[in-house]
């Protein structure tokens, strides 16, 4: 593996929780190449949401590093990590996260509200690249003004990977944003996550507890509890 096209690189990471006698994770070394579909997977409990926090710089390491697009997370503050996840990645959350009073289109291009990195990067209309991924993921053109909370779980998933798309940041990260789903929507959804992240050159996390999925990777590993 060449070190150069590392987007991701941790080394000597660990990571205790507050009140905790074990650490949640420890000594983890990893390096993610630039355009890698990467599945981490792991049982309940093993780490995999706390990994993904710290690579977005949600959280800071208590010991090692987090290097993401050769940034230190560890050396930013507070302030300048917001921003950098929010030019940055594109977070799908388990639960998604929507809000859910705004539209299906509010929610998509919160993204470009925020980051003028990410607007600029829809190429001149945030909300036609918005309508466009939408499509892409198969949502009915029709639910693009409806509050977010009216949708079934499987078109707020759709919207949240729309969301963590927009505006095509280098690194999305994935929280077992399937695990309500069957297995062949599952699949159905994960190409088509892939499809969109391929095409814009991007980096895929992935975790998930169901070790079913891997095969759809281009890499797998193993996150053990400690
Ligand atoms: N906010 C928190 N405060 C304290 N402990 C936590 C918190 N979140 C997670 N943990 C603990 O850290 C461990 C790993 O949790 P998590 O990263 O959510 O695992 P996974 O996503 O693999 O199920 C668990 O033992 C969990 O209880
Ligand atoms: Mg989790």
């Amino acid at each position: 593996m060449r070190v150069l096209d590392a987007i991701i690189r941790i080394r000597d990471l660990s990571f205790t929780w507050p009140g905790s006698r074990r650490p949640c994770l420890s000594q983890l070394a990893l390096d993610v190449n630039r355009g890698e579909r990467l599945f981490v997977h792991g049982e309940s409990g093993a780490g995999k949401s706390t990994l993904l926090n710290l690579i977005g710089g949600v959280m800071l390491p208590e010991r090692g590093y987090i290097d993401v697009l050769g940034r230190p997370l560890g050396k930013l503050s507070s302030s300048n990590r917001d921003r950098f996840r929010v030019d940055h990645t594109g977070f799908i959350f388990q639960q998604f996260n929507l809000i859910p009073y705004l539209s299906v289109l509010d929610n998509v291009l919160l993204p470009c509200r925020f980051s003028t990195e990410r607007a600029r990067r829809t190429g001149g209309s945030a909300s036609a690249e918005a309508r466009r991924l939408l499509a892409a993921l198969d949502l009915d053109p029709r639910l693009a003004h409806r509050p977010a909370a009216s949708l079934s779980v499987g078109q707020q998933q759709r919207v949240s990977a729309a969301r963590a798309l927009i505006g095509r940041p280098e690194l999305i990260l994935a929280d077992e944003p399937t695990s309500a789903l069957d297995p062949r929507r599952q699949a159905v959804f994960i190409e088509l996550l892939m499809g969109e992240v391929t095409a814009n050159g991007g980096t895929l996390v992935f975790v998930s507890h169901d070790q079913r999925l891997a095969p759809l990777f281009d890499r797998c590993i193993e996150l053990l509890a400690q």
